[in-house]
């Protein structure tokens, strides 16, 4: 295997993907076997923690929604403590680090100190999730372009900064991250912004993992259909006519409706 060496005094972030052990990758795996202590978020599968050999030392700093933990700069003087300890630190965070994970503001946290870092990039739920799921991000008969939309923001609520109806009249695809608490209010906005009620949506509930679960929808629908289906967290809300094309593309065993079958509006597997 190609092996970066993670030296004394060095943190990596590390994405670890959506949940799959198997989307991890070399380079993160390399750096669960060389790593002295893995900080990580409460979204990383416990498959991939139970990977870190025995005496290393795990620290759990997950945040959860807004009921949370430890405060960011809590997290960046922790990071920065192990580092100049002389430890090989491994940042470990769920999917991408750099996509809505913070991790930014964590690698700014190691330059304000002088401790050096590197980045291994992971597959961000929003891609690997829905391949998971069986949905396709992008087809040349559904769409040209795609967003990734957080949805909510540091405040806790919907972002004021994202325009959500003009990206309903423009961008046919948008996947959502964080949408549960605002999923009726984010689907009224994809209606105002001229989608059609009856257009096709889908929740991804823990994608790639043994409990991963997709409930197909409509956008008049999601909000009530996602209540009664009391999917579990983490999940990712997607709309846009690529979820029609699950019909074909429903390859995983988990997944449990027939490869192949026609789409079945209001279905949660
Ligand atoms: C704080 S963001 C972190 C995103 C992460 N850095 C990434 O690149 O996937 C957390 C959100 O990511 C999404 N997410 C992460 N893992 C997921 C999974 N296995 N299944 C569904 N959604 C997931 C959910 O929308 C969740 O609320």
């Amino acid at each position: 295997m190609h092996t970066v060496e993670l030296a004394p005094g060095w943190v990596w972030l590390v994405g670890a993907g959506p949940g799959d052990p198997g989307l991890l990758t070399l380079h993160a795996l390399s750096a669960l076997e060389q790593a002295d202590v893995v900080v990580h978020d409460a979204l990383v599968d416990t498959r991939i923690l139970d990977m870190v050999k025995p005496g290393v030392e795990l620290i759990n700093v997950g945040k959860r929604g807004w009921k949370c933990s430890p405060k960011q700069s809590d997290i960046c003087d922790l990071l920065v403590d192990l580092a100049k300890q002389n430890k090989r630190v491994v940042r470990l965070k769920g999917g991408d680090p750099f996509v809505f994970g913070r991790g930014g503001e964590e690698a700014q946290a190691l330059v304000q100190n002088e401790v050096p870092f590197r980045v291994v990039p992971g597959i961000t739920a929003g891609i690997g999730g829905l391949a998971y799921a069986g949905i396709p991000l992008t087809t040349r008969e559904t769409n040209d372009s795609v967003v990734f939309i957080t949805g909510h923001d540091q405040t806790g609520g919907m972002s004021t900064r994202v325009k959500w109806e003009e990206l309903a009249r423009t961008v046919p695809v948008l996947v959502i991250y964080m949408p549960m608490k605002s999923l009726g209010r984010i689907a009224e906005k994809m209606i105002a912004g001229g989608r059609s009620p009856s257009e096709s949506c889908a929740i991804v509930s823990r994608a790639s993992t043994p409990h991963q679960r997709v409930l197909v929808t409509t956008l008049e629908r999601a909000a009530a259909d996602a209540a009664e289906s009391d999917l579990p967290a983490p999940s990712l809300f997607v709309v846009g006519p690529n979820v029609d094309y699950r019909c074909w593309t429903n390859w995983y065993p988990g997944n449990r409706s027939p490869r192949l079958s026609p789409l079945t509006a209001n279905t949660a597997e």
